[in-house]
């Protein structure tokens, strides 16, 4: 096992939303060897029991909410809730996020409402109400997922790309601000989740296994992105 990257997270208190699924199970399945207080939140609760129960022997405990990102009360509600269970909260993993087809001819609002509301309103919810209990602590990791999408505008992936980007910049624009916090932003190429299986042009496709673990390592290395 990699020192350094087990030196990092050694039983941290670690909130993770979108936990029920795809890279946010696969992080919490990579770091549950580390004696992690684990704080799960996405609307699935039964998935996330499913993962805590397949991980009890591991050496980590797990605190589960059901939790929509997109309504701000549930989210301050849930922070707090875990916040006061694990006594702080080191590492927030802003991980919930919805892709999907937002090409110009096939403008669906309820689509496009709800990309804006979970990947960029929820993420900011999310890291806001983290940041009101790590900046009084004095310190505490920031974790925001964008995507490889942000980089450059791809047909038909405009909005998803537009919260993606609005997320790196918002994270990019705090770390300026609090520079006793870690922000690290991680932009993946394509993982193989439930969120692109109905894409048929995934390439250089990575498994949430593999992608999890370059993860935990780019965060121990400190990488801002
Ligand atoms: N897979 C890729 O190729 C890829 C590439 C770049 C970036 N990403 C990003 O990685 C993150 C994780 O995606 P994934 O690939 O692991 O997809 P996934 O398997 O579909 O997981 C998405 C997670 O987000 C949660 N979520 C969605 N809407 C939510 C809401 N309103 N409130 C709370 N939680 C919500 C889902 O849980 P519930 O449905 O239970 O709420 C689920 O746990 C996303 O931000 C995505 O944009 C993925």
């Amino acid at each position: 096992m990699n020192q350094r990257v087990a030196q990092y997270w050694s039983g941290k208190s670690v909130l993770v939303t979108g936990a029920s699924s795809g890279i946010g199970a696969a992080v919490t399945e990579a770091l549950a060897p580390f004696g992690i207080r684990f704080g799960l939140i996405s609307r699935r609760e039964a998935p996330m029991r499913e993962l805590a129960e397949k991980l009890h022997n591991s050496g980590s405990q797990f605190w589960i909410k059901s939790c929509d990102v997109r309504n701000r009360n549930d989210v301050e509600a849930a922070v707090k809730g875990f916040h006061q269970h694990a006594g702080r909260i080191d590492v927030a993993w802003i991980n919930s996020g919805v892709g999907g087809n937002t090409s110009y001819r096939k403008w669906n609002w309820d689509l496009i409402e709800s990309m804006l509301d979970t990947n960029l309103k929820g993420a900011i919810y999310t890291t806001h109400a983290c940041l009101h209990m790590m900046v009084p602590a004095g310190s505490g990791t920031i974790i925001g997922i964008g995507s490889a999408s942000s980089m450059r505008g791809m047909p038909s992936r405009g909005i998803y790309s537009a919260t993606k980007i609005g997320l790196a910049y918002y994270l990019q624009s705090l770390a300026a601000e609090l520079p006793q916090i870690q922000f690290t932003t991680i932009h993946p190429g394509f993982v193989d989740t439930p969120l692109n299986r109905g894409n048929p042009n995934r390439f250089w496709l990575q498994t949430p296994e593999k992608a999890a673990q370059l993860m935990i390592k780019a965060v121990a290395k400190r990488k801002r992105v």
